[in-house]
């Protein structure tokens, strides 16, 4: 249920930035080294998923079954080629909306927080020069479950000091709008209805928040 919003927690992967295409081209070229396929739909399973339950999900269309530690050398190498790609990235990949929405709540009190389960978070950050807009920064390298577990977003409200009555979650992934319901949040999903039906609202973008709070 949606409530006054005292605090925005916002997921990073597919709300701020588009970094799906990324993490596609890197997991691609680990299936290719297999020996397999990688589509862009077998792509959409692992969105808001853990790097290492995304390696799980990906030898699993392969057919494979590998022990641990080649399992922790594969995570490595596919997040060396990903980390290549984002190190390309700049202001321009910002999503359509996203800052100038986090600027505007700002502006009217609100507390903004990072909510991500990704350990390359500060980097992408970095590179797109946004990280000043963030009271509080909480990614994969802060935390030890990964979403649908609520704690990413708990440890954001805690540390932004709101209850978590008070804070709004804007997530692209189910796995992120079933932690948000967990942590007793309110939750905007960013992408489509038919995926994102548990969420409270669903809207295509953020540039849809800028358009009926700006004019
Ligand atoms: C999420 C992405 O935000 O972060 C997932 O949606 C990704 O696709 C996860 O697997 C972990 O990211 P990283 O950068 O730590 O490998
Ligand atoms: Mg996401």
């Amino acid at each position: 249920m949606i409530q006054e919003m005292r605090a925005a927690i916002f997921d990073l992967d597919g709300v701020i930035v588009d970094t799906a295409k990324y993490h596609f081209l890197a997991w691609k070229r680990l299936a290719r080294e297999l020996g397999f396929d990688f589509t862009e739909s077998d792509n959409e399973r692992l969105k808001g998923v853990s790097r290492i339950r995304s390696l799980e999900i990906l030898l699993e269309i392969g057919g494979m079954t590998l022990d641990d530690e080649t399992k922790s050398q594969l995570a490595v190498c596919k997040n060396n080629w990903y980390v290549e790609y984002i190190s390309h990235m700049d202001a321009s990949e910002v999503l359509p909306g996203a800052a100038d929405y986090l600027r505007y709540i700002h502006s009217r009190g609100i507390g903004i927080a990072l909510g991500s389960a990704s350990r390359n978070a500060p980097l992408i950050l970095e590179r797109l020069g946004i990280e000043a807009l963030f009271d509080v920064i909480v990614d994969g390298n802060k935390v030890s479950k990964a979403k649908p577990d609520p704690e990413v977003f708990l440890r954001a409200a805690a540390e932004l000091n709101i209850p978590p009555a008070g804070c709004i979650v804007f997530e692209d992934a189910e796995a992120g709008i079933e932690a948000a319901l967990r942590a007793g949040m309110g939750v905007i999903g960013v992408g489509k209805p038919s995926i994102l039906y548990k969420a409270d609202a669903v809207i295509a973008g953020l540039h849809q928040l800028v358009i009926i709070t700006l004019t």
